[in-house]
């Protein structure tokens, strides 16, 4: 790839996963024109900020936490559930913070995740076949004809609700509602009546307890204006390369090129080939990265993929986001760990334990069992702890509502169950109560694998 790069080069490549039906072309180039006249949704100095948190995350210093809907959508865009997602983050932050004893760099999956990757091209019912549903930004969910073709408004309407979640995701941060003295509040309803919502409040009680301690010794928060807020960063995955470009700009102060639709983007399993569209467009943007790695991706594979997105070997720049399965993480993290390492290459290493644990309960759902997304997680901890890398983060789909979307749990989501508050628009997420409940057993699986360490650090 030494070709010369700009924002559309990606189009002479390759492209996989991106529409090529929309029905009148001349409506699309209007779209994205629309779109190249509307502002930025975020700027080059933060995508960089994260950068450097990145960093720290990657020289062992800090962690990620990265989650959130598989899929957003137009229908369920609600203030509530956007305060609801972040509040479970800002929960899941404090356990690990308070466990883990390292920052919690918290990343969204949210204001642009609208593009799915599809396994199939096309969907038979009965003996009708259509295109698939690709995401809210593409076509429609319904199985008719008229939903499922391409619409290119829908890039603009995807623009417009990342913009005001984006609007209400920076209040929510900046104003008052991430206040560490808020750290009470934060409990959910339904989670508060569970065990986890007992085991949350002893820990924000011993916060509580600590702010007060520090204000005692005058350490308070008008001098400290950070615990009055946090940073909260969003990201989604760059598929709809349409879009991206469109909302890639140049940026004043450094002259390099950024993609302002989010602070973070990352690659798909399925859109990650070396000579493909996607690796293009990534490699000539400054943001933060991340590329998924599964099951079939082999250590020369990951390190010329390295080459291409991070040939400066800059830290923080890209994050490898491992989604195998809770059989396969064993056998393929090591060897994967261990190439990177002995190559010298500074990435992050986060571990998605959702996309290879998915299967089909006997009613139909698609479903993903806790165990065995916490198994992936342990084995990930693991596995990094043995090849002497920092087990850096987790990709999550989760929620802050109450959804039985995922089997098992402390409140023993059972297949039954699914069918009662199943809403996702794509993939099963954990619900409020699961998310946390993983965030207090990695904290446990984090601080037990710090020990050892520990100890011989100071023998
Ligand atoms: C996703 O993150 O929603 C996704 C489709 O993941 P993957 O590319 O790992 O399958
Ligand atoms: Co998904």
């Amino acid at each position: 790839m030494t070709t010369r790069w700009t924002p559309q080069s990606w189009r002479s490549k390759p492209a996989r996963q991106i529409p090529t039906d929309y029905p009148d072309p001349a409506a699309l180039k209007r779209a994205e024109d629309q779109l190249r006249a509307m502002p930025p949704l975020v700027f080059a100095g933060e995508a960089r900020r994260l950068k450097a948190e990145l960093a720290r995350v990657a020289a062992g210093e800090a962690f990620l936490l990265q989650g959130g809907d598989c899929a957003e959508s137009f229908k369920e865009f609600h203030a509530d559930t956007i305060r609801d997602t972040f509040r479970v983050m800002l929960q899941m932050a404090v356990v690990l913070t308070f466990a883990g004893r390292k920052p919690v760099v918290k990343v969204g999956r949210i204001a642009g995740q609208f593009a799915k990757p599809r396994s199939s091209e096309i969907e038979t019912v009965g003996d009708v076949t259509l295109p698939s549903y690709r995401g809210d930004i593409v076509n429609g969910m319904e199985f008719e004809a008229e939903a499922r073709t391409p619409d290119p408004e829908r890039l603009l309407r995807a623009y417009a609700q990342s913009s005001s979640t984006l609007n209400l995701l920076r209040a929510l941060a900046g104003g008052g509602y991430a206040d560490l003295y808020n750290v009470h509040k934060w409990t959910l309803g339904f989670v508060g009546d569970s065990p986890l919502g007992a085991r949350y409040r002893d820990l924000a009680d011993k916060i509580s307890e600590t702010l007060s301690f520090m204000e005692s010794i005058g350490i308070t928060a008008d001098r400290n204006p950070e615990i009055h807020r946090v940073e909260f960063f969003t990201s989604h995955e760059a598929l709809l390369l349409n879009y991206e470009e469109a909302l890639t700009r140049s940026d004043s102060s450094t002259g390099e090129w950024y993609d302002t639709s989010a602070h973070m983007l990352w690659i798909g399993e399925r859109t990650r080939q070396l000579d493909g569209a996607h690796l293009e467009y990534a490699r000539g943007v400054r943001n933060p990265l991340g590329v998924k790695c599964g099951p079939t991706m082999e250590p020369d594979e990951l390190l010329r993929l390295i080459d291409v997105l991070n040939p400066a070997n800059e830290p923080g720049r890209l994050t490898l986001i491992g989604r195998f399965g809770h059989d396969k993480a064993g056998q393929r993290l090591p060897k994967l760990m261990s190439a990177v390492k002995r190559e010298g290459r500074h990435v992050v290493w986060s571990i998605d334990p959702m996309h290879g644990n998915t299967l089909k309960a006997a009613n139909g759902y698609k479903t993903r069992p806790f165990d065995r997304i916490l198994t992936e997680v342990k084995t990930f901890i693991e596995a990094a702890h043995a090849e002497g890398v920092h087990p850096g983060g987790v990709h999550l789909e989760m929620t802050g509502q109450n959804v039985t979307e995922c089997l098992g749990g402390a409140q023993s989501v059972t297949e039954d169950d699914l069918s009662s508050r199943y809403h996702t628009h794509c993939d099963p997420r954990l619900n409020a109560d699961q998310a946390l409940e993983l965030a207090f057993l990695l904290a446990e699986k984090l601080k037990a694998a710090a020990q050892p360490s520990r100890r011989a650090a100071s023998a």
